[in-house]
């Protein structure tokens, strides 16, 4: 290493920052071991019965998403969670199964939330679109203003503490703003709906799509989970 290379080094070393000097890619979502949360149980007959509700709500509703599609899918994990996480859209894994996020993206999911000791039958997972749109494009306005009134009636249901958004189509659809996720990630944002009397911290981060193609951005998105970890923690 020549003298000005190790000088810079050495600034960048002293300025705190030392996490890129490893041999292979960090791996931000590994984790030691998962914690249970607590979960408050009374509540999943009646919840269960109203989300069943949705699901035949969103048979009965006829769309063009629906014509392409094989399998709606909603929602998989736990009613009474206090994490709601929130998608785009079923992709082709998700259409064959009928369950959310089951492919690479879904994988990579499970992996950053046992990160934060979180297991996927913890939270509640679920789209702001139903069905999957034909060759996996992004749903577009109308479809995802199609699809909103389903969405708020699950988080009127599950009630969740904390929603955590993937990708800017959930951030577009719950926080009613075009902002890229640049600008949105690593704050707390608030989610009001006229169902609830108190609002839920809701927290706009990458999707694990996106997390596959450019992982360059897994440190920020590691930091938006440890923002959602500190608050669980103060709530157990
Ligand atoms: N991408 C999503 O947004 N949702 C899924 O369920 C799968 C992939």
């Amino acid at each position: 290493m020549n003298q000005s290379n190790k000088k810079n080094l050495e600034f960048i070393v002293n300025s705190g920052v030392n996490y890129f000097l490893q041999d292979s890619p960090r791996n931000w979502f590994e984790s030691e071991k998962k914690v249970e949360l607590p979960h408050i149980n009374i509540e999943t007959d009646e919840k269960k019965s109203q989300i069943e509700l949705i699901i035949k709500d969103l048979k009965d509703h006829q769309s063009s998403l629906q014509k392409n599609a094989k399998n709606l899918v909603v929602y998989d994990g736990n009613l009474n969670s206090k994490v709601m996480l929130i998608g785009e859209a079923p992709g082709r894994d998700e259409d064959e199964q009928g369950i959310p996020f089951v492919g690479r993206a879904g994988q990579l999911l499970n992996k950053m939330l046992l990160a934060i000791k979180l297991q996927r039958e913890d939270v509640y997972i679920t789209n702001v679109v139903n069905w999957r749109p034909p060759d996996n494009r992004t749903p577009t306005d109308d479809e995802i203003l199609e699809y909103l009134p389903f969405l708020q009636r699950q988080i009127d249901i599950v009630k969740p503490k904390f929603i955590f958004l993937l990708g800017g189509v959930a951030a577009k659809a719950i926080l009613s703003t075009p902002l890229a996720l640049g600008k949105l990630r690593g704050k707390w944002h608030e989610y009001k709906s006229l169902n609830l009397e108190e609002s839920i911290l809701t927290i706009a981060s990458y999707h694990p799509a996106f997390l596959l193609r450019s992982p360059q951005y897994k440190k920020q998105s590691w930091e938006d989970l440890q923002m959602l970890q500190e608050k669980l923690k103060n709530e157990s």
